[in-house]
């Protein structure tokens, strides 16, 4: 058993250099990790929060043969960026630093040589698909071919995205590469392995045993794959971007990139701390947690430590409280597809505005089932409560001592049974949010730590110090101060959720943070009498629905040029002859009027000008037009189509319509040098 730990380590996954970070980053992994840390030093407690960018793999490969430039060049531009995001979100990293780091590679390599020389790996030699025009072995996911189970022609060497079988490369039919597209030839090539099935036992005892408290949804993913049973896990891949094998013959093999990537918390420690990282690393009196997404559990519950273990010396994790997916706006996030709330973007379109988007995030953070996040919350949260409850309450606290007593202080008297209630509310906010962090309920300590906020604004509206002004001074005193305690045990409680608003408000009240440190929370005079406050400003300001509209236009824009990418055209229909197409007579025509047929939902009447004569056509495409955007335009049309009579309007001809790849219509309009007249055939 632990007693009080000596000191904490605190991680959180080391996010792909391949593109930058979003919401559901923050939400899931970045926030709750900066929560937790800010709050341990706030406790005293001695803490190095270990963040960095993650590197290697396959995927920056393919972005930089995608972009023309060289995998290092791909890592170097987002590491900056998602760097710069984190900083500007004031994520506390006390080391932020890279898989690609000299100190990365000479650690990961001589943890990878340690095992290999201790006969802690096994090598097996097995075939592989090998791509020749690209001149390399290709992982899973970069392989395509026909699915044995459904026919997809585009199944995936891990998965067919259709049926939803797992595959393995071999299965495929015909397979390809998705890289150069060309022919694929299965080479043999050999590889080192973690043989996890040996640490099956002992993780066995270790989580499901030891561990009964992590978090359900971590402790069930890891007990399915004890109770499936582990394989050996390979940790090399033939690919030239990574960490080298340090072993003789192993050229052209790295370390396969979830074995570096973890190693990294300790490459990144070593270089923050060249002299102190074994104090972290090494001793038996380290609580080291792990902030995760869902889909990193494996690899930090059960992978990482067997490799901890096998090479021995380290601290395990005494926690990993993983969280589930944050989805926006009810669809899945997705860096590909551009469905996603960019960091860096976010802040230029509300510059300043951190702290709200950190207080949404948490307030909904997908803690124990995925969660949703949608602009018309983002904005009620901080309409609703930033402004009319936090942002409120300290103002209405701030302005009426400006006001009344100069803005310094005043001497409390005499306490009626509603200060007391409200001091004793006040008192009880500490233990309930140290209870919630401690155990990793984020969202339930924000919940905690507003409730006070709420506590604060009742208080006023029922004690109105803007009435007894007028009767009684040293009522109103009383009041005030209480409402200024208030305010300062806010500033201290907000300090590991919105950091920022923390030290507005500390600014507002003129005390820093050696006098609103974490023991004084709740504390009756926290806030000395006769102490001159600062300036009110305000914490935070509304946000207008011009600003939400906006976030919602550019989000369908994402979505339709989403479906614009995987647009697949329909297989051409039978054939016909060049008698059949001479039949058609189609011709340019010009829209001279346009109006809905009435009582109709779709038809529009149409008065054309096919440049000999002037007719009468009807379309089913009201939803798709305003008939007055349609009046003078030019358009493609069948004329020779037999006439048909619609809702009681004879229709001569047909005029046609291009379908978008969101389903909508287009007129279908000649282009290029020079006028086409009316009548024009297209030939
Ligand atoms: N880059 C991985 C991801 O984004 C996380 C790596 S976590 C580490 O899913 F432990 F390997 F660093
Ligand atoms: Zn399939």
């Amino acid at each position: 058993m632990k007693t009080t730990p000596k000191r904490y380590l605190v991680t959180s996954a080391l996010p792909y250099a391949n593109g930058p970070v979003h919401i559901g980053h923050l939400a899931g992994v970045y926030i709750p990790a900066d929560i937790y840390s800010r709050y341990l030093r706030l406790r005293g407690r001695d803490v190095v929060f270990v963040g960095g960018s993650d590197e290697h793999g396959v995927p920056i490969t393919i972005k930089a043969r995608q972009q023309g430039c060289t995998p290092q060049q791909v890592v170097d531009k987002y590491h900056e960026m998602i760097k710069k995001s984190f900083e500007d979100f004031g994520i506390s990293f006390d080391v932020y630093s890279r898989t690609s780091s000299e100190i990365h590679h000479k650690t990961a390599s001589d943890f990878f040589k340690k095992l290999y020389d201790e006969g802690k790996l096994v090598e097996k030699t097995s075939e592989q698909y090998y791509d020749e025009e690209a001149g390399q072995f290709l992982a899973d996911r970069y392989i395509v071919g026909v699915c044995p189970k459904c026919g997809n022609e585009k199944a995936y060497g891990d998965q067919c995205e259709r049926c939803g079988s797992t595959l393995s490369p071999t299965e495929l039919i015909n397979p390809r590469s998705n890289i150069s597209g060309s022919k694929l030839e299965l080479r043999e090539t050999s590889h080192w392995y973690l043989p996890l099935d040996k640490y099956e036992p002992w993780l066995k005892q270790w989580i499901l045993e030891e561990h009964k408290e992590w978090k359900p949804n971590v402790y069930g993913q890891c007990k399915s794959w004890l109770d499936g049973g582990l394989q050996p896990r390979a940790v090399s891949r033939d690919l030239d971007w990574g960490v080298q094998i340090p072993v003789e013959g192993a050229q052209g093999k790295v370390l396969y990139v979830w074995f570096d990537a973890p190693i990294g918390y300790i490459s990144n420690t070593i270089e923050r701390l060249p002299d102190s990282w074994e104090k972290y690393w090494k001793s038996e009196d380290t609580t080291m947690v792990h902030f995760i997404g869902k889909d990193n559990i494996v690899f930090h519950c059960i992978v990482f430590p067997c490799m901890l273990k096998a090479h021995g010396g380290f601290v395990l994790p005494d926690n990993v409280p993983a969280n589930e997916f944050l989805n926006l706006e009810n669809d899945k996030i997705s860096t590909s597809a551009g469905w996603a709330v960019w960091l860096h973007e976010y802040l230029e379109e509300f510059p300043g505005k951190q702290d709200v988007l950190r207080y949404v995030l948490c307030a909904n953070a997908p803690e124990t089932k995925d969660n949703n996040f949608t602009w018309r919350d983002f904005q009620d949260r901080n309409n609703s409560e930033l402004v009319a409850i936090l942002g409120n309450f300290v103002n209405r606290a701030m302005v009426l001592t400006q006001k009344y007593f100069a803005g310094t202080v005043p001497q409390p008297g005499a306490l009626a049974d509603i200060d007391r209630e409200t001091l004793a509310e006040m008192k009880a906010v500490r233990p309930k949010v140290e209870e919630c962090l401690e155990n990793f309920r984020f969202r339930e300590a924000l919940r905690e730590a507003m409730g006070l906020a709420r506590t604060g604004n009742k208080y006023l509206a029922e004690t109105e110090p803007w009435k007894t002004i007028k009767t009684d001074e040293e009522r109103t005193k009383t009041i005030l101060n209480v409402a200024l305690q208030i305010s300062a045990s806010l500033a201290i409680v907000m300090e590991p959720f919105i950091p920022f608003t923390s030290e507005k408000l500390r600014k507002i009240l003129n005390a820093d943070s050696a006098t609103l440190t974490w023991e004084a929370l709740g504390g009756e005079a926290v806030l000395p009498v006769g102490h001159q406050l600062g300036e009110p400003v305000l914490l935070f300001d509304k946000v207008e629905d011009d600003a939400i509209n906006s976030q919602l236009k550019k989000l369908e824009e994402a979505k339709k040029r989403r479906d614009a990418q995987s647009y697949r055209a329909k297989p051409q229909k039978e054939r016909c002859s060049m008698e059949d197409f001479q039949k058609m007579d189609i011709r340019i025509v010009k829209i001279l009027e346009a109006e809905k047929v009435p009582k109709s939902k779709n038809l529009i009447k149409m008065l054309v000008d096919t440049g000999f004569d002037r007719r009468t056509v009807v379309s089913g495409v009201a939803e798709h037009f305003d008939p007055q955007t349609l009046t003078g335009r030019q358009a493609t049309m069948l004329v020779n189509l037999a006439p048909r009579t619609i809702m009681g309007v004879e229709s001569q001809g047909m005029i046609l319509y291009a379908e978008g790849c969101d389903g909508k219509l287009h007129l279908v309009q000649p282009s290029g040098d020079g006028e086409v007249k009316s009548g024009s055939p297209l030939s």
